[in-house]
């Protein structure tokens, strides 16, 4: 029987028309292919990832490191891959590459209605911090800010 293999590598720029097809499939409001482009391109503070099953992209993700803090700027899981625990391994790879750079918090803003996604963060030890009323612009949703505190030695404790 064939072994399942997934790795993780950096995005980058041929990887944009895949992830398009996934990012138009999965949002309601996706990021466009300049947005990408941009991130990939010109924002010295971000990192973006995608895992791989063979050379199929299943899952993506992106943060900001500032300082010592992080913020996850999208996370997404193919449809077909979703509900079988793939977003929370990349949420926990993003936390990784998030420590590695030197961050001891990881923060992202998730919309009040999207459930899947605040049960992703709650399961993986996110706490809700506030709202940011009317944050999404194009309905108008506010968001729900989230925290959680990374930190190693208290993981290798465990
Ligand atoms: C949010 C998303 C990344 C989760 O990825 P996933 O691979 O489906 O999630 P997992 O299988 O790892 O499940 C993680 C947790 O999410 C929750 N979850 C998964 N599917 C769910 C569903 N259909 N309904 C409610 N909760 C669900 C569960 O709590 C699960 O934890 P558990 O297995 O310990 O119960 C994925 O649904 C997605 O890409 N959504 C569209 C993009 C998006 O909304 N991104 C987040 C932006 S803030």
């Amino acid at each position: 029987m064939k072994r399942l293999v997934f790795k993780y590598r950096e995005m980058i720029m041929s990887d944009i028309k895949a992830i398009m097809d996934i990012e138009t499939d999965v949002y309601p409001t996706p990021w466009t292919r300049m947005s990408f482009i941009n991130e990939l391109r010109h924002n010295k503070y971000a990192s973006y990832f995608v895992m791989l099953y063979d050379d199929e992209i299943i899952a993506y993700g992106g943060i900001w490191n500032i300082v010592d803090e992080a913020h996850i700027t999208n996370i997404a899981v193919k449809k077909s891959w979703q509900g079988k625990g793939f977003g929370s391994k990349m949420l926990s790879f993003l936390e990784d590459q998030a420590e590695i750079k030197g961050a001891k918090a990881i923060t992202l803003e998730v919309r009040e209605s999207n459930v899947t996604a605040k049960n992703l963060y709650e399961n993986n030890g996110y706490d809700s911090w506030g709202v940011r009323p009317k944050y999404y612009t194009d309905n108008n949703e506010d968001a729900v800010v989230m925290w959680k505190i990374l930190d190693k030695e208290s993981k290798l404790d465990e």
